[in-house]
């Protein structure tokens, strides 16, 4: 059956229904569309309204046909797997929706957020890295959040972020740390202008990580450094040898997050991506975790794997955690 499909962004005039069709068969059918070209396209399945609390894959029957119910998750993954973007679905002859997708720019997918040559600007304010902020992504501020919980911190602990970059992770701790102060170091002199503007009251110093211990800072109740380890050119290992060993107080806790997205087109993308593969391919980031989660542990410290986008390894001083 085909039905009229609305109008922009998919411009299409026969729509292809699917409604007992297993989810391998409407994959088949999105990827042929890509592979022939296509840029938009667009289909119809049942309103997963219909099927609420029924599991994808069950049978909602509805006058007098069998569909397959799916939840609205399931077309959120199809889009961010196949490198799509879900319009807002269209109510066209209920119980049917259309669902209408567009593909990502390639160019944009083949385009690094971080473009400087000079490297302490990779990720400066003039960057593309500027235009995204975690504090948008869910995930990340529930994970983040509960991961600052289970430190079990002081009334008015002190607080380093290393790679502060404009202070997202400092515009989070704030809310959730009233009584913290906070230091952040990060060799951007762009990004730490900003920083500055915002958290006038943080002390943020434009510098490399391999001058840490000449700034002598002291020691700290909670160390963060999210998306910042695996850095281009950074001994990262040497870091947090450095900083557990003299700027961790007794007590201390650390957060590290490790990204296991890309950002395309407006879009996050699930999954970490190795050059000549399609799909995430999630080895360095499972090493690297390994590592800390092991090096932590060994250093008197409980430690938690959480997150989806970026994947949070925290380290609570045993004994100390919710
Ligand atoms: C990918 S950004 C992450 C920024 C921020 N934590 C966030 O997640 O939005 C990594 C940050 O680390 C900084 N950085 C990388 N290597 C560094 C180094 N050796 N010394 C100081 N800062 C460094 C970069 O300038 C950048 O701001």
């Amino acid at each position: 059956m085909t039905t009229t499909p609305g109008a922009d962004p998919v411009e299409s005039r026969v729509v292809r229904v699917f409604r007992g069709e297993p989810l391998v068969e409407i994959l088949a059918f999105v990827e042929a569309q890509l592979a022939a070209g296509a840029t938009r396209l667009a289909f119809c399945v049942l309103d997963p309204d219909r099927g609420r609390g029924h599991h994808a894959g069950e049978l909602v029957r509805e006058d007098g046909i069998d569909h397959v119910h799916r939840p609205w998750r399931v077309w959120v993954d199809l889009a961010e797997r196949l490198g799509l973007r879900l319009a807002t679905p269209r109510v066209v002859e209920p119980p049917l929706v259309e669902l209408r997708f567009e593909r990502l720019s390639r160019a944009a997918d083949a385009t690094p957020l971080a473009t400087a040559d000079d490297l302490t600007e990779k990720y400066g304010a003039a960057s593309a890295f500027a235009r995204v902020s975690k504090l948008e992504e869910p995930s990340f501020v529930v994970d983040f959040s509960e991961a600052v919980a289970r430190a079990k911190l002081p009334p008015t602990p002190r607080v380093l972020d290393l790679g502060v970059n404009t202070g997202d992770e400092l515009a989070l701790l704030r809310r959730l740390l009233p009584g913290a102060t906070f230091v952040g170091i990060d060799h951007s002199a762009s990004a730490i202008a900003i920083a500055r503007a915002r958290f006038p009251d943080a002390s943020l110093h434009v510098a490399d990580f391999a001058d840490l211990v000449s700034l002598e800072l002291g020691s700290f109740d909670l160390v963060v450094s999210i998306g910042t380890l695996q850095s281009t050119g950074l001994d990262d290992r040497e870091l947090v040898r450095q900083v557990v060993q003299r700027h961790l107080a007794p007590d201390g806790a650390v957060i590290f997050g490790f990204p296991n997205c890309r950002y395309v087109d407006g879009e996050i993308v699930y999954g970490t991506r190795m050059k000549n593969f399609r799909q995430p391919e999630l080895g360095l980031l499972v090493k690297d975790v390994a590592f800390y989660r092991k090096y932590l542990q060994q250093h008197e410290r409980q430690v938690f794997v959480t997150g989806k986008y970026y994947v949070l390894v925290t380290g609570v001083r045993i004994g100390s955690a919710t």
